[in-house]
């Protein structure tokens, strides 16, 4: 079994699961975004995670595909006129320029409402208490105490200058937390005790840092067509960034520092010889 095959199963999984549990009205806006690309990260972070303590990734499929979907209807919602309104994601034009507003806000409700109809599925047929533990850290981390407080206080946060502490709890929320969770829920369906826990969570937590460090990097810096969305998002809406707070080469020796810190964990954990470790180590060089 390769990083490849997980990807390739993790992309099925995501069709599959949209047939079965989508409503024919809303599968093309649905499927146009999550088929339009993407580096999967998540998913394979909760599968990859999962399949370092069990050596059996299967069990936290339902994880990565409701993650996946929690994580495009936010790049949806994310890209509207009143949010960054940004015309490209993911190599094509975003859903209200493809469609309307209208359909781009129902087609990111309707895959946020898709993520918890899977899970809670998953939950009432293969009920343990793990399942539960897992899916309420997804529930957590996606809502007003995570990724949406995220996002609040990033809209909040344009035109302003932010200190350490703020710009920090930014990244923390809009993007640390699913991270975590993807994490998190993987390791708890594989069966890691407390102490791994504990080392997963934080270790997820300098990932998810590093993770939106460097698409503020690539939003300056990166190549268009690889990144699939245009440059300068962030000056355009006035964003404050690290790159904004701290300039383009404090950003990337912290990045390079928490990469570290990242792989020194998962050493730490004593799972350098699987498969999550070979994907993240390939991941922190990513240009894209
Ligand atoms: C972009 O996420 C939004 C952030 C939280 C930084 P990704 O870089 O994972 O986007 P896709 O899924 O590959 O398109
Ligand atoms: C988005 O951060 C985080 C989300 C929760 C969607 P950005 O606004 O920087 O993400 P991109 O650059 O548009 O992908
Ligand atoms: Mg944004
Ligand atoms: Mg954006
Ligand atoms: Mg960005």
């Amino acid at each position: 079994m390769s990083l490849e095959d997980i990807l390739i199963y993790i992309e099925k999984q995501l069709d599959t699961y949209l047939e079965q549990y989508c409503d024919k009205n809303m599968q093309e806006a649905i499927a146009y975004s999550l088929k339009a690309g993407g580096k999967r990260f998540r998913p394979m972070l909760c599968a990859l995670t999962c399949e370092a303590f069990s050596s059996n990734y299967k069990k936290a499929i339902p994880f990565s595909v409701a993650i996946e979907y929690i994580h495009t209807y936010s790049l949806i919602h994310d890209d509207l006129p009143s949010m960054d309104n940004d015309d490209f994601r993911r190599g094509k034009l975003t859903s209200h320029k493809k469609f309307d507003e209208a359909t781009a806000i129902l087609a990111g409700d309707g895959l946020l409402n898709l993520a918890f109809e899977i899970l809670i599925d998953n939950l009432r047929k293969n009920f343990s208490k793990d399942i539960l533990e897992a899916s309420y850290e997804v529930a957590k981390a996606s809502g007003t105490r995570g990724m949406i407080r995220g996002q609040i206080l990033d809209i909040k946060a344009e035109n302003k200058n932010l200190n350490d502490k703020e710009i920090l709890d930014i990244y923390e929320n809009k993007t640390g937390k699913l991270i975590i969770a993807s994490m998190k829920s993987g390791a708890i369906l594989g069966g890691a005790n407390e102490k791994e826990l504990d080392i997963i969570t934080k270790l997820a937590y300098n990932l998810g840092v590093a993770f939106q460090i460097k698409d503020d990097i690539l939003d300056i810096i990166g190549d268009e067509e690889k990144i699939g969305k245009p440059l300068n998002s962030d000056i355009k809406n006035n964003k404050a960034t690290y790159v904004s707070i701290y300039g383009l080469e404090e950003a990337k020796k912290q990045y390079n520092k928490l990469s570290r810190e990242v792989l020194d964990g998962l050493k730490n954990l004593g799972v350098e010889n699987k498969l999550i470790y070979q994907y993240l180590e390939k991941l922190i060089n990513r240009e894209s």
